[in-house]
C-alpha cells in the first residue's frame, strides 16, 4: 500500500550563505510536512550549487520575485542579521509566513514595528531560536511545567569556543562563498560586543525565557580581555526568583553551554552541544520525591529540521506549544538592549523600559 500524501509546506529561502548550507536545506529535505520550492540569493554562483544539491523548483536572484511566486507559502529568511526585519515585513506584505533567523532584530525599535505588521497580518511568524527543539530542553521543560513545583534559581551559561571553527570544518558540509553575497554596508563584526550579543546572547536568553519564564531585570557586567568578551548578568524572573546568565565569546575550551534549575520538588543540570554535532542537550532531572535521576535520551537532534516542521505545523493551524513567536522575538530583543542599557549605566534595567542600542 502506498503512504498517503502528506501536505507539504512550499518554502523560499531567503539567502544561500553558511546556515541554509548547513541547517536549512538539509531540514527541508528531511522535514515531513515541509520541503524546498524555492532559493533565492542575489550571489549566481551560490544560487547554482545550491540548486544543483538540494533541486529547488524555482531559483530567484530577486526577492520580490520570490515574493510575487504563488507556490511559495513560506519564507525561511536566512540573512545577515541587519535585513532580517526588512525581509520578514516584505513577506507579510506579500502575504507569505516566516520563519526567521535569530535574532529577529537589532533593535527595539525594529522588533515593535514588526510585531505591528505580524499582529496585523494573522501570518505565522516565528524566529529561529531552534534550541526549543532540543529535545533535551524540551523534557527540562516538561519538567519545569509538570513537576518542578515553585522555582528557587536559575543559572544559564553559553561559551562560544575558540576551537569552533574546527569543529564545524569537520563535521559541516563544506560551505560554498561567494564575494557577490550580499552584505549590510556595516561590517557586522566591527563591534564584536553587539555581535556576538545578537549572536548568541540570543540563544541564552531565548532558552532561560522557554524554561522558566520572563526576564524582568537585569542588572550586567562585561569584562573584555585578549579579545574576548565575559556577560556576568543578574536576572529578575517575573515569578519572583533570581538567576544568573553567562556569555563568554570566546571561551578558552570546548564549547561550554547549559543550565541549572533549582525547584521545590527537583532540579535540573544541563550539557548543551556545540549545535553542529547536532546532539540534544544531556539533561539530569532530580525527582526529589523518590531520590532519583533520569536523563532523557533526545535520539533526534536535528533542531533545524524539527523547527521547521514545528513551523510548517503552525501554518497548518497546530502551532506547538514550544514554538518561538513574535512576542518571545520582542522580548529577546529588549532583554539584549537592557544589558547593553546596564552595562553601560552600570545599574540595573527593567526589560520593559528598554528601548536603547544593542551595543
Ligand atoms: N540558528 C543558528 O544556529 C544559526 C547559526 C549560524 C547563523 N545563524 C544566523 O543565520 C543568519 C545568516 O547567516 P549566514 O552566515 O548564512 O549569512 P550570510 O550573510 O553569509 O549569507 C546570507 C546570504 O543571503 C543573501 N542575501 C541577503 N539579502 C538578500 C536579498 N535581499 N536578496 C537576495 N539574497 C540576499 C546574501 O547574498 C548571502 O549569500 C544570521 O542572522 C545568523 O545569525 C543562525
Amino acid at each position: 500500500m502506498s503512504e498517503p500524501e502528506v501536505e507539504k509546506l512550499q518554502v523560499g529561502v531567503l539567502g544561500c550563505g553558511p546556515i541554509s548550507q548547513a541547517a536549512h536545506f538539509d531540514a527541508l529535505a528531511k522535514a515531513s510536512n515541509a520541503e524546498l520550492y524555492a532559493i533565492c540569493d542575489v550571489a549566481q554562483d551560490l544560487r547554482s550549487n545550491v540548486a544543483a544539491a538540494y533541486g529547488p523548483t524555482a531559483c530567484y536572484g530577486n526577492y520580490d520575485e520570490m515574493l510575487d511566486d504563488p507556490n511559495v507559502q513560506a519564507v525561511i529568511i536566512a540573512t545577515s542579521d541587519p535585513f532580517h526585519v526588512p525581509a520578514s515585513l516584505d513577506a507579510i506584505s506579500a502575504g507569505k509566513h516566516v520563519l526567521c533567523e535569530k535574532p529577529a532584530a537589532i533593535s527595539v525599535r525594529e522588533v515593535l514595528d514588526l510585531g505591528e505588521a505580524v499582529k496585523a497580518s494573522g501570518l505565522v511568524y516565528h524566529v529561529g531560536h531552534m534550541k526549543r527543539y532540543d529535545a533535551g530542553i524540551q523534557s527540562a521543560r516538561e519538567f519545569v511545567e509538570n513537576e518542578i513545583g515553585e522555582i528557587l534559581g536559575f543559572k544559564g551559561w553559553y561559551c562560544d569556543s575558540t576551537h569552533r571553527y574546527q569543529v564545524t570544518d569537520a563535521v559541516q558540509p563544506k560551505i560554498q562563498k561567494s564575494i557577490n553575497s550580499k552584505r549590510p554596508a556595516d561590517d557586522p563584526k566591527a563591534n564584536l560586543a553587539r555581535y556576538y550579543m545578537l549572536a548568541h546572547g540570543s540563544h541564552l536568553i531565548d532558552i532561560a525565557r522557554y524554561l522558566v519564564g520572563e526576564i524582568v531585570e537585569v542588572d550586567a557586567k562585561l569584562t573584555k580581555r585578549f579579545g574576548a568578551y565575559s556577560w556576568f548578568i543578574d536576572t529578575l524572573f517575573a515569578d519572583g526568583f533570581h538567576g544568573h546568565l553567562n556569555l563568554t565569546v570566546p571561551v578558552r575550551m570546548d564549547w561550554h553551554e547549559g543550565f541549572e534549575i533549582f525547584g521545590e520538588n527537583g532540579s535540573v543540570i544541563a550539557k548543551t552541544y556545540n549545535p553542529w554535532l547536532f546532539k540534544s542537550t544531556d539533561v539530569e532531572i532530580f525527582r526529589e520525591r523518590d531520590a532519583s535521576t533520569i536523563k532523557p535520551l533526545g535520539a533526534d537532534g536535528h533542531f533545524y529540521r524539527r523547527q521547521v516542521e514545528g513551523f510548517a505545523a503552525a501554518v497548518f493551524g497546530k502551532e506547538p506549544e514550544n514554538s518561538s513567536k513574535i512576542d518571545d522575538a520582542i522580548a529577546s530583543v529588549r532583554t539584549m538592549s537592557a544589558i547593553s542599557q546596564s552595562v553601560l549605566t552600570k545599574r540595573p534595567v527593567r526589560v520593559a523600559d528598554a528601548m536603547g542600542e544593542i551595543r
